[in-house]
C-alpha cells in the first residue's frame, strides 16, 4: 500500500477539484506518515474525486476528460440520459423465437382506473397469462402515457409524433383517430423489419388465456374478426385490427408497406376499411401472403362474444362507442370471468355460463363520425372520460 505513506498536500483547499492536484499529491515524497494522516489523505482523495466528478457532470465540455480517464463514462452517461432504442426494448421483451406482444397507449387510456388498468387486471386473473406480461411492450403515444407506463411496466417505448396530439380520447373516425391508426400500421412495419414477430393487441382486449396455441401454424398475417363466417381463409370475414398475430418475414413486410401506402389511394378511410379494400388485391396473391382470420370462439368481442368461456382466449371491447360505456362493459366482462373461474370444474362445462355483456356497448351506440372534423364536432376533452 504505497498511498498510505503519502503526505496530505498542504494546498488541498485551493484546487482539490482538479486532476492535477490529485496527481501532484500522489507524486509528493513520502514523509514520516502516520496511519492517521494516511486516513485523512484517503478521505481527502475520495472527497476530491467526488467534487471533481460533480463539477465535471455539471459542465459537459469537460466530460471528455472524464471519459478519457474512465473509458466507460460515455456509455454510462448515454444510458442514463437517452431513452432506449426500439431495438433494445424489443430485444429485452422478446420470447426466444423473437416474438413480442405490442399495444399502443395514449393519455386517456393510461389514466388510473381507465383501460390500461383493466388490461393488466385481465392478465392477472387470466389462465396462464400473467407470465406473458414479460413480453408485452407498451408503445406510448404521448408523454403522459409514457410516464404512466414507466410506473407500471418494464417495457415501454415512446412513439411521440411531432405536431400530432394523440392524448385525448380518439373518437372513432375523427381525423386524429385516423392519424393514430395509420401511425400504428407504419410502426408495426418497422417492428417486422427489425425481425420481430408480434401479437398486436388493443388495450381494450382482455386476455383470459394464452392465445399462442390457437394461432395457425402457417399463417403470415392472422387477425381477429368482428364477425367470423366459419372459415379461417374466407376473405369475406370482417377483420378487426385490434388484435392480430403477424410473423416477421418478407411477405409481411411487403404487405405492411402496401397497406400503409394504400391510405393515399383510399384517403380518409380507417386502416381496417382499407384492409377490407385491399385483401383481395392481386398484389397480395403475388407476394404470397397467407392471411388467416381468427375464430371468435377463441378471439371474441362485444360484436360477437366467445360463447364458451372454456375456450375463450381474448375478448375485445369492439362495437362500443364512448369511454364510459367501454369501461362499464369491460368491468362486467372481468367480473363474468371471475365468476366463471370460481365455478367448480364440472359446472364450468355444464352450466352454460355466458357473458352479461354487451350492456352499454352496442352497435347502435356506435355513432358515426365519418368525414367530420373533430374540431367541429368533438365534445371538450375530458367530458367522455
Ligand atoms: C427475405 O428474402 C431474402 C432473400 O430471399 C432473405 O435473404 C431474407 O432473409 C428474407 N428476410 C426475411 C425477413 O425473411
Ligand atoms: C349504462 O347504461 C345504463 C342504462 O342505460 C345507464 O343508466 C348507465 O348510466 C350507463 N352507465 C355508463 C357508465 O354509461
Amino acid at each position: 500500500m504505497n498511498t498510505t505513506r503519502h503526505r496530505v498536500p498542504s494546498s488541498h483547499n485551493d484546487n482539490h477539484s482538479s486532476v492535477a492536484a490529485v496527481a501532484s499529491a500522489v507524486d509528493k515524497p513520502p514523509s514520516s506518515g502516520t496511519i492517521r494522516r494516511a486516513i485523512v489523505f484517503l478521505l481527502l482523495i475520495s472527497f476530491s474525486c467526488f467534487v471533481f466528478y460533480r463539477s465535471v457532470r455539471s459542465s459537459s465540455s469537460s466530460s471528455s476528460i472524464l471519459s478519457r480517464i474512465f473509458p466507460s463514462f460515455d456509455s454510462f452517461q448515454s444510458l442514463e440520459i437517452e431513452e432506449p432504442s426500439l431495438e433494445d426494448v424489443l430485444r429485452r421483451a422478446a420470447t426466444k423465437d423473437n416474438t413480442v406482444i405490442l399495444t399502443t397507449l395514449n393519455e386517456a387510456w393510461a389514466a388510473p382506473g381507465s383501460v390500461l388498468d383493466l388490461f393488466f387486471e385481465s392478465f392477472g386473473i387470466g389462465e396462464g397469462t400473467s407470465k406473458l406480461l414479460e413480453h408485452l411492450v407498451i408503445i406510448a403515444l404521448d408523454a403522459k402515457a409514457y410516464s404512466r407506463c414507466r410506473e407500471l411496466h418494464k417495457h415501454c417505448f415512446s412513439l411521440e409524433t411531432v405536431g400530432v396530439d394523440f392524448s385525448g380520447e380518439a373518437y372513432f373516425m375523427t381525423r386524429s383517430y385516423l392519424k393514430m391508426m395509420w401511425r400504428r400500421i407504419d410502426f408495426l412495419r418497422s417492428v417486422l423489419e427489425l425481425g420481430y414477430s408480434f401479437v398486436f393487441t388493443d388495450a381494450d382486449v382482455m386476455w383470459f388465456r394464452n392465445p399462442f396455441s390457437r394461432f395457425y401454424k402457417y399463417g403470415d398475417f392472422q387477425i381477429a374478426c368482428d364477425h367470423y363466417l366459419g372459415r379461417s381463409n374466407d376473405l369475406e370475414n370482417r377483420p378487426n385490427g385490434g388484435f392480430s398475430y403477424v410473423r416477421s418475414n418478407n411477405r409481411t413486410i411487403l404487405f405492411y408497406k402496401y397497406w400503409y401506402g394504400s391510405r393515399i389511394k383510399y384517403a380518409g378511410y380507417h386502416d381496417q376499411d382499407v384492409l377490407n379494400f385491399i385483401k383481395k388485391d392481386p398484389y397480395i396473391t403475388h407476394i404470397g401472403l397467407r392471411i388467416r382470420f381468427l375464430n371468435t370462439a377463441y378471439f371474441g368481442g362485444l360484436c360477437e362474444p366467445s360463447k364458451d368461456l372454456n375456450l375463450v382466449c381474448t375478448m375485445h371491447a369492439n362495437c362500443c362507442f364512448g369511454m364510459d360505456s367501454k369501461l362499464h362493459d369491460l368491468r362486467i366482462m372481468l367480473q363474468d370471468w371471475r365468476d366463471f373461474m370460481s365455478l367448480p370444474f364440472r359446472l364450468k362445462h355444464s352450466s352454460g355460463f355466458t357473458w352479461k355483456v354487451p350492456q352499454n356497448c352496442s352497435l347502435d351506440s356506435l355513432r358515426r363520425y365519418d368525414w367530420i372534423d373533430e374540431e367541429e364536432s368533438e365534445p371538450p376533452r375530458g367530458t367522455e372520460q
